[in-house]
């Protein structure tokens, strides 16, 4: 793997992936995307301390920049393309029984979790068509991958205690897109997944999640390093166990 593309790298699962990567890949061309560089402290000290760590300013909710960002990330990777994006940034919104769910708390969490995404990805297309052109070697990490941070909360299977529709309809809607990415996409060799992290210690996963963000990332990390061309369009949970769509 000589590239890739975090979201929502200031905190949280974001900041811990690029924390791991930037240890495991020395040598790999990494950018860590957040939407206030300057208020993200542990990300610039990160990026101080390592130069192959790149921190690009990107507002999903900001779909006009991506075109512009995109041309930023194409200046670090080169001729080489991008080899991993991982859509990591996501929102929840709070009062989400079906008596208080609000529109905008729907709206809020399809922007961020369903539709930011999958434009990026339009997006950055073309930079992981390139990578997956210039590794003709095995589907995977090393060559062209988009993994879509889902939640176990998105899968319709396992949903067996209802609520959280803001979250859990923006997450399964996610889990279509990458499925669909996975079969558009066959042809590029560019693998498609959706993983979920497990439940961790974040602001968004609370204090009461049983994992911490080092058991999560390495976890993913592991994980998606293991993922071949049998992989695409399924759905990942950190450790490596397949979960129901
Ligand atoms: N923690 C869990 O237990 C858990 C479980 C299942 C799935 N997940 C998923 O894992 C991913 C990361 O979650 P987390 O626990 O690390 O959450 P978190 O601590 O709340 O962090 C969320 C990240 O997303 C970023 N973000 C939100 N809106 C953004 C926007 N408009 N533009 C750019 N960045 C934006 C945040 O940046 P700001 O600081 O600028 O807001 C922050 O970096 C999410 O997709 C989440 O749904 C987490």
């Amino acid at each position: 793997m000589q590239s890739a593309l975090v979201t929502g790298c200031n905190r949280g699962l974001g900041l811990g992936l690029v924390s791991a990567l930037v240890r495991k890949y020395p040598r790999a061309t990494l950018l860590a995307a957040c939407r206030k560089p300057q208020d993200a402290p542990e990300l610039q000290e990160l990026s101080g301390k390592f130069e192959n760590l790149h921190i690009v300013k990107l507002d999903l909710s900001d779909i006009d920049s991506y075109k512009s960002v995109v041309e930023e990330i194409s200046n670090y990777t080169k001729e080489n393309g991008l080899n991993l994006l991982i859509n990591n940034a996501g929102v929840t919104s709070k009062f989400t029984t079906l008596n208080y769910v609000k529109s905008q708390q729907l709206i809020d969490n399809f922007m961020i979790n369903t539709v930011a995404p999958i434009l990026l990805t339009k997006q950055l297309l073309p930079l992981l068509k390139l990578a997956s052109q210039k590794n003709p070697s095995s589907i995977g990490i090393n060559r062209a991958a988009i993994v879509n941070m889902s939640s176990i909360l998105g899968s319709i299977a396992l949903n067996d205690n209802g609520g959280f529709y803001p979250y859990r309809c923006s997450k399964t809607a996610l889990n279509a897109a990458t499925r669909s990415m996975s079969i558009d996409l066959k042809k590029d060799n560019i693998m498609v997944v959706s993983l979920h992290p497990g439940w961790v210690k974040t602001d968004m996963g609370g204090a009461n999640a049983p994992l911490d963000i080092e058991t999560s990332t390495q976890g993913m990390i592991k994980t998606l390093e293991s993922l071949n061309e049998t992989s695409t369009g399924r759905f990942y949970q950190y450790d490596g166990e397949e979960l129901a769509w």
